[in-house]
């Protein structure tokens, strides 16, 4: 795992009354020397265990520990941290809190706030043993595991009581690293929200377009946005899978969860997609590379006056093909931007490119496709038959080809 796993990444702590609590300074340090920015809300009770302004300290926030505080914006702050955190991680975890969380009861800041979070988030319980063991605290740790929430420990260990036995919080270190390998699954929501059915797969995206550079600054490229496969990606970062999103220049930032590799030329999209694949399980090509690259290129800027105006070009790599090629058993997805006869080239696509799915998009129809908000797709299988997808928001369409990945992997 690298240094700085959580880079950028915004976690929410929620730290509830137990004797553990005192460890809390130490676990945002951990947090924090691994790029996070941290957010603390605590109970009351956790206050007797651990000085708020230490914690502000550390995390250089200010630290919420009562919701009746005057707000500076018109959001209700306990929402609004919700939705600002990619992770969220409640250690210590006490009883109460694992009762009151699995029964949807929000009577303190920690649990007011985390009834709204969404993110993926991690628990560590820490309480007696006997407490541990009693069937409510098990029942209700089955509940939130139904739910998507993950658990680093408790740890056997001594105990605050004076004897040995499992109720410890894990240290510090081990929640950090913890948090920091967790994949990436949303909490579950009532009436649907991202299933969860990508737990553990490891995904390859490659996206946006590729510059085939002439000189330091000439390129040939393309109006691709990398929308759709940045999309792509957030969907299956959301239903649980390890997404490593390889990105030719795009303006879009990140999605939470994903791991990306940003890359400019065809070639170096290749070498990095090469590596992603040697592990993936599923790779969808939705890059728009380019076809074709100068023959001839030089470090330095090329005076216009002595530019050939007839510009020798030779072909760039094909990634899917070439990494289809020796595809095992993964499973791989191609993208078609056709103009006509779209259906009958994405099937002849799918067969010289050997790929398990095509998802082809007709570029001639006006608003959707390149570098546009929305997508209409078609989705067609080696045997011909044809998903169409309504045309919706990139992230919707993005839901649409995962379902379909889903439903073909299994069959
Ligand atoms: O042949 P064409 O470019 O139309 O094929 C499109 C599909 O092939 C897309 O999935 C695209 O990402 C992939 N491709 C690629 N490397 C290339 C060209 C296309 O991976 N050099």
């Amino acid at each position: 795992m690298t240094e700085r796993a959580l880079e950028g990444r915004r976690v929410l702590l929620g730290v509830t009354g137990g004797i553990a609590a005192y460890k809390t300074p130490e676990l945002v340090r951990q947090l924090v020397e691994r790029g996070a920015d941290v957010q603390v809300v605590m109970t009351p009770a956790a206050r007797q265990f651990v000085a708020p302004l230490a914690l502000q300290v550390v995390s250089r926030r200010t630290v919420v520990s009562d919701l009746f505080a005057r707000s500076e914006g018109a959001e209700v702050r306990h929402i609004a941290m919700a939705r600002e955190a990619d992770l969220a991680l409640i250690a210590p975890a006490t009883a109460n809190l694992l009762g009151k969380l699995a029964h949807g009861i929000a009577d303190d800041p920690v649990t007011t706030v985390f009834l709204a979070v969404t993110a993926p988030t991690l628990i560590a319980p820490a309480m007696n043993d006997e407490m541990w063991r009693h069937p409510a605290v098990a029942a209700a740790v089955e509940r939130l595991e139904e739910w998507r929430y993950r658990f680093v420990g408790p740890e056997e260990g001594f105990l605050a009581e004076g004897y040995a036995g499992v109720g410890r919080m894990s240290e510090p270190e081990t929640i950090a690293a913890t948090l920091a390998a967790m994949p990436y699954s949303t909490i579950a929501r009532a009436g649907g929200g991202a299933p969860g059915d990508l737990d553990g797969v490891r995904v390859l995206i490659t996206a946006g377009p590729t510059r085939e550079h002439l000189d330091p600054v000439r390129f040939l490229s393309n109006p691709s946005s990398g929308r759709m496969g940045y999309a792509l990606a957030a969907e299956a970062a959301a239903r649980g899978a390890r997404v490593t999103l390889v990105s030719g220049p795009a303006e879009i930032s990140a999605p939470a969860g994903v791991e990306l590799v940003r890359v400019t030329s065809a070639e170096e999209m290749l070498a990095a997609s090469q590596r992603a694949f040697a592990t993936a399980d599923v790779f969808i090509a939705a890059a728009a590379v380019a076809d074709f690259r100068p023959a001839r290129r030089f470090d330095h800027k090329q005076k216009k006056a002595t530019l050939d105006p007839h510009l020798e070009l030779e072909p760039t790599p094909d990634i899917l093909e070439t990494l289809a090629r020796d595809k095992g058993e993964r499973f791989v997805v191609g993208f078609a931007a056709e103009t006509e006869n779209v259906i009958a080239s994405a099937h002849d696509k799918l067969l010289r490119k050997h790929a398990d799915l095509v998802v082809a998009n007709d570029v001639g129809m006006p608003d959707i496709g390149f570098a546009a908000e929305e997508n209409q797709v078609s989705i067609v299988a080696p045997d011909g038959s044809v998903i169409e997808l309504d045309r919706a928001a990139k992230r919707t369409v993005a839901g649409g080809v995962w379902d379909a990945i889903v439903t073909t992997r299994k069959a």
